[in-house]
């Protein structure tokens, strides 16, 4: 919501409009946001009498039901609009047919749509709200840990287009977000992973006291995904919303005086200075935790090289990346990636390499002046390095699979016969393909990544 106060001054050959936009947005930490006798969400519509929602068809298999038991309770009436799946769906149609959505429903001036999924689904509807109307009220709940801890954390909504990542987007905040980690329960472990690695990144720069949390529980936090399952004397739950309120705050207080990410050192930045391009290097591309991680582990040894960060750090910090298998390395991080990637950087931060580091644990310095020479040796040390470790440094279930692009979704609804099935199997992997994912998400980037940078973004 937003409240803009603005001057008028003539000048000598015509005006000058000077003025400041009022933002504000609040977020809600609540377990069970559908439970019948939680009133948080049926207050925020009461005023309604109705809701729109926009969720993805996992989601709604999962909570639909419940949801409708919820709204039916409190006596409201509720439209559910399901959207596909994946990276493939934050596209231009899913969109336009959350737009179509709206007006069949008849949305009125200041109603707000409720947003339900990962980051994915609440880019694409929050995206959708900032056009509709050129200004549409929603209110979001999150459901995987990258969109608790990060996506709807932000106030960046997106769609990607022509073969860009995020390429049209807005900035809008949502009148409300409700923070519900009771969604972990069914969300995969590997997403659950991804997420981690959102939060050692922001812990390790920015919150010491989270970051020895997670240190402590790390193993414990992704199993029983942040206390929600089998977490019988609340321990790790009590961890668990420590860590992550704190991470939230600290990300806000950090990115709050640069909603419009006009500052261009950013402490949430780590492990996104050489990744963007990495993720996508592989075959099939990494999955966006184990590609920030590869970076922040390299990163801290460059760090470690350069004294900023002491010995006894550095391992502290990689140690937990092994722990919470994520990757450090990968055959393909090497120097050419190094290379490619920072001239991109570059691009993106005005010629400044920005590149955020941790120094000491819990804070953060930006590295400028690194030579090819000084990446290219920390390379050489890093990967010497990783012999030490569990499986040489790579991750656990690394990399993207039908769940992040939801190509394989549309093959299944596909009405081919089971021969034609077999050899788009074949077809797949001759293709380099694993799991049916297509090369979608894959070309997307590559071609962000094509002449002229900065094309290619992340988050
Ligand atoms: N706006 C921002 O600042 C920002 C920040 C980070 C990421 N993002 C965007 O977020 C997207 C990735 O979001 P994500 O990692 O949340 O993935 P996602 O939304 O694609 O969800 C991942 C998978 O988990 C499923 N899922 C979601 N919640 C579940 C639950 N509780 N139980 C079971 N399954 C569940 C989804 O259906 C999907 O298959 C990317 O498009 C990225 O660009 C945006
Ligand atoms: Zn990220």
């Amino acid at each position: 919501m937003s409240d803009l106060k603005a001057t008028v001054a003539e000048t000598a050959n015509g005006f000058h409009v000077e003025g400041y936009e009022k933002i504000e947005y609040d977020f809600t930490f609540l377990d069970g946001v559908f439970e019948l006798p939680n009133l948080q969400l049926a207050k925020l519509y009461e005023k309604w009498g109705r809701c729109l929602a926009i969720m993805d068809r996992n989601i709604f298999e999962l909570y639909g039901q419940s949801m409708q038991k919820y709204f039916d309770h409190h006596g409201l009436e509720l439209k559910i609009h399901q959207t596909m799946i994946g990276e493939k769906a934050k596209s231009l149609d899913t969109f336009t047919n959350i737009v179509d959505s709206m007006t069949d429903f008849g949305i009125i001036r200041k109603e707000p749509v409720l947003v339900v999924g990962g980051g994915l689904v609440t880019d694409v509807a929050g995206f959708a709200c900032a056009a509709y109307r050129r200004n549409t009220n929603y209110i979001r709940i999150p459901t995987t840990v990258i969109g608790l801890i990060d996506a709807s954390v932000s106030i960046k909504v997106a769609v990607n287009y022509g073969n860009y990542k995020n390429r049209l987007g807005a900035y809008h905040a949502p009148a409300h977000t409700l923070l519900d980690f009771g969604f972990l329960r069914t969300l995969p472990e590997a997403q659950v992973r991804n997420g981690f690695a959102e939060l050692i990144k922001i812990s390790s720069c920015a919150h010491l006291p989270t970051f020895d949390l997670l240190d402590e529980f790390c193993e414990r936090l992704i199993k029983t995904k942040f206390g929600r399952v089998s977490d019988h004397d609340g321990e790790i739950k009590k961890a668990a919303d420590e860590i992550n309120r704190n991470g939230i705050f600290e990300m806000l207080k950090l990115e709050t005086p640069n909603l419009h990410e006009i500052g261009l050192d950013r402490v949430i930045a780590y492990g996104h200075t050489w990744s963007p391009l990495h993720e996508l290097a592989p075959p099939v591309p990494l999955r966006h935790g184990h590609a920030i991680s590869i970076d922040m582990a390299y990163s801290a040894t460059l760090a470690n090289d350069r004294g900023l960060l002491s010995d006894e750090e550095h391992r502290r910090l990689l140690a937990l990346f092994s722990r919470a298998g994520l990757s450090m390395d990968h055959e393909l991080f090497n120097e050419e990636i190094l290379d490619k990637a920072t001239q991109a950087i570059l691009k993106t931060r005005d010629g400044l390499l920005r590149a955020a580091v941790p120094s000491p644990l819990g804070s953060c310095k930006f590295l400028n002046d690194v030579a090819m020479k000084e990446m290219a040796q920390a390379l050489r040390r890093h990967k010497e390095l990783m012999k030490e470790y569990p499986r040489h440094g790579a991750g656990i279930e690394a990399y993207v699979d039908s769940s992040d692009t939801g190509y394989t979704i549309n093959q299944k609804h596909d009405p081919a016969p089971m021969h034609a099935q077999a050899s788009s199997a074949e077809a797949s992997k001759k293709h380099g393909l694993n799991n049916g994912v297509l090369h979608g998400l894959k070309e997307l980037a590559i071609n962000g990544h094509g002449p002229g940078l900065p094309t290619l973004e992340q988050r």
